[in-house]
């Protein structure tokens, strides 16, 4: 059975999208570990509900402490290697790591973003295709999954699928359509690469 370890920072409904599949053995995988930088992540609530692994990890202290995102990413890869995981999954994970965690799991971090390949990287993605959608700039937007390299939201594709905005859409309803599509995508994805 693969191991998987999921990082999420909100409300990990990704992150039950994976568990439900492992469940019914839509995926062939179990989750080890998941981890939040979010003491109050929602995703949190969710692992402990299903009996699996859960930890928070913040990097405030590291932070406050004067620590560096190297000396906080070190140690979450030692973390997340001791669940010995054969894929890392970063689900709504809201932290950019750097070589010192990806250089510990080559070619082994999938990462799941609510946007095209190439189109709104980084944070607010869905909201700024709605406004794009809005000026006229775009007629659809979609979601994409794929390895992570250090630049941001950048690495090679594994999978992509479009989403529709329609011009009765409020904001609340393209990012629930967008949603959706991630919760599929995200595990068709993970099963392709396992
Ligand atoms: C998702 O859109 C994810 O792609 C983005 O943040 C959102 C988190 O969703 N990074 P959830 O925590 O999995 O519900």
């Amino acid at each position: 059975m693969k191991r998987l370890a999921v990082l999420i920072s909100g409300n990990g409904s990704n992150l039950q999208a994976i568990i439900d599949a492992c469940k019914t053995g839509a995926l062939p995988a179990e989750i080890a570990l998941v981890v939040s930088n979010h003491r109050a992540a929602y995703g949190l609530t969710r692992a402990e509900r299903a009996g699996i692994p859960a930890r928070c990890f913040p990097w405030k202290p590291y932070r406050d402490a004067g620590r560096s995102r190297a000396a906080y990413d070190a140690d979450l890869a030692d973390l997340v290697a001791a669940a010995a995981p054969d894929l890392v999954v970063l689900a709504g994970w809201m932290h950019v790591l750097g070589p010192a965690f990806l250089d510990r799991f080559p070619g082994r971090v999938l990462n799941l973003h609510p946007a095209l390949p190439g189109t709104f990287p980084g944070t607010d993605a869905i909201a700024r295709a709605f406004e794009a959608f809005s000026r006229g700039e775009i007629t659809h937007t979609g979601v994409m999954v794929h390895w992570v390299v250090p630049e941001v939201d950048a690495g090679p594709v594994v999978a992509t699928a479009q989403a529709p905005i329609y011009p009765t859409d409020a904001l609340a309803d393209l990012e629930a359509r967008v949603h959706a599509t991630e919760h599929r995508l995200l595990v068709e994805a993970i099963r392709t690469v396992l």
